[in-house]
């Protein structure tokens, strides 16, 4: 059985009465397999990835607590839509495979990490711009991404996420800003 085989019985029961997420996590994984035969990518990790990405959304903190560290723990009462990311990758590993590039793309999918793998930054832009997203911001990023600039891509979803966290009074992670500055780099680089 392949591992996205498993990640799909898995996940399709966890949620089964968070039928939303599901299309979101069917979308994502549609999304990432476009995108790994793309960019020459494990087909069965990308996809079973994707598939795991959201597996803990609705997870409790108890149970998060039997599997993050006590940093991690600290840091999610700080910034608590980091629970369900790291949650989901330990799950993974549990569940579907101990491969250390599944686990960093799932952990690291709400906005990445300096030096991301081609693999995290599939998972990470997929949840961005899956078909189901229909904000504006969402389609003009799948734009660039389907045109074929992921950089550019991962650039700009962070700018639009930043923006979107301030607009709504929340503070930006530090990694978050990190991954800006990295991905802004980049893409000024390229002109010089
Ligand atoms: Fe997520
Ligand atoms: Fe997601």
């Amino acid at each position: 059985m392949q591992l996205s085989d498993k990640a799909l019985k898995l996940v399709s029961d966890h949620l089964k009465d968070h039928q939303k997420r599901l299309t979101h996590i069917l979308g994502v994984c549609e999304m990432a397999e476009t995108l790994a035969l793309r960019y020459n990518v494990d087909l069965d990790l990308a996809k079973s990835s994707a598939l795991m990405h959201d597996y803990s959304k609705y997870d409790s903190y108890e149970e998060a607590s039997k599997y993050l560290t006590k940093e991690e723990l600290e840091e999610c009462y700080k910034y608590p839509f980091m629970l369900h990311a790291y949650l989901s990758a330990y799950k993974y590993k549990e569940l579907i495979s101990d491969n250390k590039d599944s686990f960093n793309a799932i952990y690291n999918h709400v906005f990445g990490r300096p030096n991301m793998s081609i693999l995290e930054k599939i998972i990470m832009i997929s949840d961005y711009t899956e078909k189901n997203r229909t904000y504006p911001d969402c389609i003009e990023v799948r734009k660039i991404l389907l045109d074929g600039d992921l950089d550019l891509a991962i650039y700009e979803s962070l700018v639009r996420t930043i923006k979107h966290c301030e607009g709504e009074g929340k503070v930006a992670h530090p990694r978050q800003l990190e991954v800006l500055k990295e991905y802004e780099e980049r893409i000024k680089n390229r002109w010089i």
